[in-house]
């Protein structure tokens, strides 16, 4: 028995290196970096916006460091992995690609030489970008961005996440290869909507919620929320939270100035794909917006005056906040008339909170980010910002409970401090 056991063993080991020795990649040959004035113009405007939307920037800088140097480390459960080097210097970035080299890197996650990329770099949206805008993003990237001469430092995963060959099997199991495909059942603007939010955008990354591999969550599941570092990824799909579903004019609103009016602001790590938003073409962000409003539950305009008249009612009440009946919420009440009511109050500028995503998720930890590191808005909703406010752990978790309690309809929020401890640990990757 135990023989046999062992040929089968050796015999699966010898198959599983076969396999992989037959899914390496060859090493593409290296280049010299294409003069700036080989590209053109409309390619360069093109590439400048392809890359915001692909959000390049956000990843490749790490704070205080050049623009695309990288270096930025971002945390996965599979341990820290670190953002490269995407100028075009010759040494320690990509000046020595080709623009096959980097179409492969695009749409299969492998770098020139040949090696595996991990998919926290989002290979497996990327993709399903065309050709053209491929090109356009290179262009870019070797023509507009400064060459920066720094090395990032190197990912060292435990075993056996250190075996980059092993990606072979992650790319088989959730790698669909190849541009976009047009649903022909579907107009012009949804298509161009999915290609981007799909594409380049990459929202599921953040959006939808991952296996055990780490792999996206499809089905039902998709845009079912996830998690950012510390911050929890509200749903975006019939699962929304919002407390009046969103309408394609209020994701317009928001995806371009991370604000609307019956929503409240950005924050967090979504507000640096915000600001690239703002400058992309309008149709664009448009048609962004007609496709995740496309995953939205119907709008109901009785539910929505309900919603609207319910939040007017518990926080635009001169005096809802001092005098809640359950006496474990009356301090948080009175913290908050203190620290928070003279803006978040009677007809104030902000959003009632009772109509945001924010006071109506499963937990309190982007309240508690927002409390810590206040609100720096992105361009379109510029005015809009809080500063950071200290609070003292005791008075935050009393604060939180008077808001849940006061502001929606949902549950109360359980291991209030634990969350509050997660929150306060050093903020690592955006
Ligand atoms: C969510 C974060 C993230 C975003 C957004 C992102 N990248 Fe990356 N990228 C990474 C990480 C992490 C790596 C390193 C992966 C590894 O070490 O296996 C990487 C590696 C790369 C590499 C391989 C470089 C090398 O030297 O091996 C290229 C090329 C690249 N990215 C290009 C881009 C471009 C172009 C964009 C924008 C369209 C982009 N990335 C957006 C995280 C990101
Ligand atoms: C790096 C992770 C990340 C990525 C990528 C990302 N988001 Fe977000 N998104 C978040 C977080 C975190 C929030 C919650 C922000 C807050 O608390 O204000 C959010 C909030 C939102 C909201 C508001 C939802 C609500 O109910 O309030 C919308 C709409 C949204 N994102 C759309 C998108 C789209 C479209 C994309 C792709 C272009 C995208 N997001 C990509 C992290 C991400
Ligand atoms: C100096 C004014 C100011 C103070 C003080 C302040 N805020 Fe804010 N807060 C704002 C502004 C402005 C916004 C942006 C929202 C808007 O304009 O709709 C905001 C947004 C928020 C949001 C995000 C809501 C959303 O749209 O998702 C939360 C949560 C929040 N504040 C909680 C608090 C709490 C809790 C306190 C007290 C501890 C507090 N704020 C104190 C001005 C303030």
């Amino acid at each position: 028995m135990r023989f046999l056991f062992g040929i089968v063993v050796v015999g699966l080991v010898v198959l599983v290196g076969a396999l992989a020795y037959a899914m390496r990649y060859d090493e593409m040959a290296e280049i010299t970096p294409p003069a700036a004035s080989t590209f053109d113009r409309a390619l360069l405007d093109k590439g400048t916006l392809m890359a915001g939307m692909g959000d390049c920037e956000v990843c490749h800088t790490r704070a205080g460091g050049e623009p695309y140097a990288g270096g930025l480390a971002l945390p996965t459960p599979f341990g820290t992995i670190y953002t490269t080097n995407i100028t075009p210097d010759p040494e320690t970035g990509i000046g020595k690609w080709s623009l096959e080299a980097f179409t492969r890197a695009m749409r299969e996650g492998v770098d020139r030489e040949g090696e595996y990329l991990y998919p926290a770099f989002p290979y497996n949206h990327f993709t399903k970008t065309t050709d053209e805008d491929i090109k356009a993003i290179y262009a870019f990237l070797m023509a507009r961005v400064k060459p920066v001469k720094y090395t990032a430092p190197e990912t060292a995963l435990p075993f056996p996440f250190n075996i980059r060959l092993s990606l072979a099997g992650w790319n088989f199991l959730f790698l669909k290869k190849g541009p976009y495909q047009p649903d022909p059942t579907k107009d012009e603007d949804w298509n161009r909507g999915a290609y981007l939010v799909e594409g380049l955008g990459h929202c599921g990354s953040c959006h939808s919620p991952l296996n055990a591999l780490g792999g996206e969550k499809g089905g039902a599941n998709k845009f079912a929320g996830g998690a950012a570092e510390v911050w929890y990824v509200p749903p975006l799909n019939t699962a929304s939270l919002a407390p009046i579903p969103w309408a394609p004019s209020a994701l317009v609103n928001y995806l371009f100035d991370g604000w609307d009016k019956q929503h409240g602001i950005t924050a967090g790590p979504m507000t640096p794909i915000i600001r690239h938003l703002y400058d992309q073409d309008e149709d664009d962000v448009f048609a962004m917006a007609e496709y995740i409003a496309s995953f939205q539950r119907p709008i109901e305009q009785a539910k929505v005056d309900d919603a609207m008249a319910f939040a007017k009612a518990r926080e635009w009440n001169p005096d809802a906040p001092t005098k809640p009946a359950d006496p474990a919420l009356q301090k948080g009440a009175t913290d908050f008339g203190r620290l928070c009511a003279n803006c978040h109050k009677l007809n104030g500028q902000p959003v009632p909170l009772g109509l945001t995503t924010t006071v109506n998720m499963p937990d309190p930890s982007n309240v508690i980010r927002i409390v810590i590191e206040g609100i720096k808005p992105p361009p379109g909703s510029r005015d809009r910002s809080m500063p950071p406010l200290l609070v003292n752990d005791g008075d935050l978790a009393a604060m939180l409970a008077f808001m849940r309690a006061q502001f929606t309809t949902k549950p109360a929020w359980t291991n209030i401090d634990e969350h509050i401890k997660a929150a306060r640990a050093p903020a690592a990757g955006h």
